[in-house]
């Protein structure tokens, strides 16, 4: 959803830039662009497509400098074209701007500019900041000029902008996420950690309504009314390591790959010394008294995660419902014994934030769970719960969901725990006995060849069908939404029960049904399938080995036994690994699939 740099040092930046616009990429690739001050003004370089195409361009031009910005778009106002290429610039070339995040007056301000003599070039809201910036750079200093620029401006932003002639980025935040990297010999203002991680991991977060002023050897943070702001530096706990692909062929598959440690991170430590029940520092027993019922609100993936830990809390008899944030409007009845939580890996998903705040409005209290300190969802929530899965570059979203199910399953048990007089859980020691082998079983489901078999067999299918029900629905409807936005192919998930009620009229012999299965309960699943199998389609079982859905299977994806409640995690990644193999085999760009963003900033 736009990725935005600095770079603020004395030698030149201009590789530093581009290589923080490559680990940006993940947050859009439509266009890339950067400015940098040369010395004799600000030299600009912008081209749609990918950051590779804009690195060709800069290597022809020789462009260079230490103080520069930087973008990576994805679309919103305007198609992927060179003119809608960040950084935009005003009528005289004097300044330069890179922004994400929405300016929601734009048809107003440009139209009162135009009206004023402005000539734009580009059909996007940014352009209307390097306008406004120029027009308050006539009567005033440049950080004045920016601060009254950024007054103009109703929506949400982080920007980054320069002057030409001055040595200095000037950064205003917003709604959209921006984090400062402090080093000995230079700054970095970034849209996300990972940008500058291999250069430093001491970093200030940016709050709404702040400006900052960076020069080589000094950083001014303030508010928007001018009023200074002192906050220390913190470090972030990434490794470096983890943001590189790691000698796999993409980020995707490394993520995949890597989901037993990842996990194996999320459940240290937090399982209590009997090993029946969660230990999440934040969260002691008792932290959820009070609670009558818990609300999720959650995009995508994330979404799918949250449907899994209201099954949970469901089957421990709390009272919970899964929301899509988009979908979290005011008739929704929220109030002070509600617990609203937050599902969001990145913790800056427009829509999911948008539903926090309406939450938090309401009264209601609040608990991110996010894979990102230091995210908007995690300052914003009353508390948050970190799923520790590192971070995740590939577009699709694989070893976060898997964090995430172990998160919400940990604060399931809490919740249930707190709201019942005795552990309404049967046999929680079965439980966490399962938890804690799950990095083990991960493992063994990764070490597996069938799913590259089972992509190829199935490779020009005219539809891809996922089955589930129970806790295996989610796992159902994350597998076909992993299929369909890796291989762009027609996917679709649906509760198995419902296959009859409409979706059958789909099913030919060329539309494989994935059925996953992992419960005991789960025959009446079986009995679907083959009411599918019966109008011709191919069944593939994703179960553990022995369950009866084999006998009836015309494929199989075995998962290791395990605890009915954590099964779906080997299932899933085996799903995974099907969606993967079959996007390789049709030559897709797996980590950056078509049209879409993995940090959605906009509503
Ligand atoms: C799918 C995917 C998206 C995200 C969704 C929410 O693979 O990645 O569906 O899950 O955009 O993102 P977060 O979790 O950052 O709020």
């Amino acid at each position: 959803m736009c990725g935005i740099i600095a770079r603020i040092g004395a030698d030149d930046g201009v590789d530093r830039l581009l290589g923080g616009l490559e680990r940006l990429e993940y947050r859009g690739y439509d266009s890339a662009g950067i400015a940098v001050e040369n010395g004799a003004g600000l030299a600009v370089q912008k081209c749609s497509g990918r950051v590779d195409d804009l690195k060709e361009s800069v290597d022809d031009s020789g462009v260079y400098g230490g103080i520069g910005i930087g973008h990576t778009r994805w679309s919103t106002h305007g198609p992927p074209t060179d003119d809608n290429a960040h950084p935009h610039t005003g009528a005289t070339g004097e300044v330069a701007v890179v922004h994400n995040g929405v300016v929601e007056n734009h048809a107003e301000l440009r139209a009162e500019l135009e009206a004023a003599g402005h000539e734009f070039t580009s059909d996007t809201d940014t352009e209307v900041i390097p306008h406004l910036f120029e027009r308050h750079l006539a009567d005033n200093d440049p950080e004045t000029a920016f601060r009254e620029a950024v007054r103009d401006l109703d929506g949400s932003y982080a920007i980054a902008a320069m002057v030409e002639g001055e040595d200095a980025v000037f950064a205003a935040r917003q709604g959209s996420p921006l984090v400062l990297g402090v080093d000995d010999e230079e700054y970095f203002l970034a849209s996300d950690v990972p940008a500058f991680l291999e250069h430093t991991d001491e970093v200030i977060y940016f709050e709404d309504d702040e400006v900052g002023v960076v020069r080589p050897g000094d950083v001014e943070l303030s508010t928007l009314d001018g009023d200074p702001v002192e906050r220390s530096s913190e470090v972030v706990s990434w490794d470096p390591e983890e943001t590189g692909k790691g000698g796999y062929d993409h980020y995707m598959r490394k993520e995949i790959e890597t989901q037993h440690v990842s996990l194996a991170n999320g459940i240290k430590g937090r399982v209590g010394p009997d090993g029946r029940e969660p230990d999440l520092d934040d969260f002691p027993p008792g932290a959820f008294e009070g609670v009558e019922r818990v609300q999720f609100v959650a995009c995508g993936t994330s979404f799918h995660a949250a449907k899994y830990g209201t099954q949970l809390l469901n089957k421990a008899g709390v009272a919970a419902q899964a929301f899509r944030a988009s979908e979290y409007d005011d008739a929704i009845p929220v109030d002070r014994e509600t617990l609203v939580v937050a599902v969001t890996q990145s913790g800056e998903t427009a829509d999911t934030l948008a539903a926090l705040d309406r939450a938090t409005k309401a009264g209601a209290r609040t608990v991110a769970v996010t894979n990102v300190m230091g995210s908007s969802a995690a300052r914003e929530a009353d508390d948050a719960l970190f799923i520790r899965a590192g971070p995740e570059i590939g577009v699709a979203a694989t070893k976060t969901f898997s964090s995430q199910v172990v998160s919400l399953s940990l604060l399931a048990h809490r919740v249930s725990a707190d709201a019942a007089d005795e552990s309404p859980w049967d046999d929680p020691a079965a439980f966490y006995d399962a938890l804690e082998r799950l990095p083990d079983h991960v493992e063994r489901v990764l070490g597996r060849e069938d799913a590259a078999g089972v992509a190829d067999d199935y490779l020009g299918s005219d539809a891809f069908f996922f089955i589930g029900r129970g806790l295996a629905y989610p796992v159902a409807i994350e597998g076909a939404l992993k299929f369909k936005e890796i291989t762009y192919e027609h996917a679709e998930g649906f509760a198995a029960g419902e296959l009859k009620h409409g979706p059958l009229a789909l099913v030919t012999p060329r539309t494989p049904v994935f059925t996953v299965v992992t419960g005991d309960d789960d025959e009446t699943t079986v009995t679907n399938a083959r009411e599918a199998q019966t109008r011709g389609a191919p069944i593939v079982a994703v179960s553990p080995p022995d369950h009866t859905v084999t006998d009836a299977a015309d494929a199989h994806l075995p998962i290791p036994d395990t605890h009915p409640d954590i099964a779906g995690l080997l299932a899933n990644v085996q799903l995974q690994l099907l969606s993967y193999h079959t996007a390789d085999r049709l030559g897709r760009a797996i980590d950056k699939p078509r049209n879409l963003a993995k940090s959605v900033t906009v509503e």
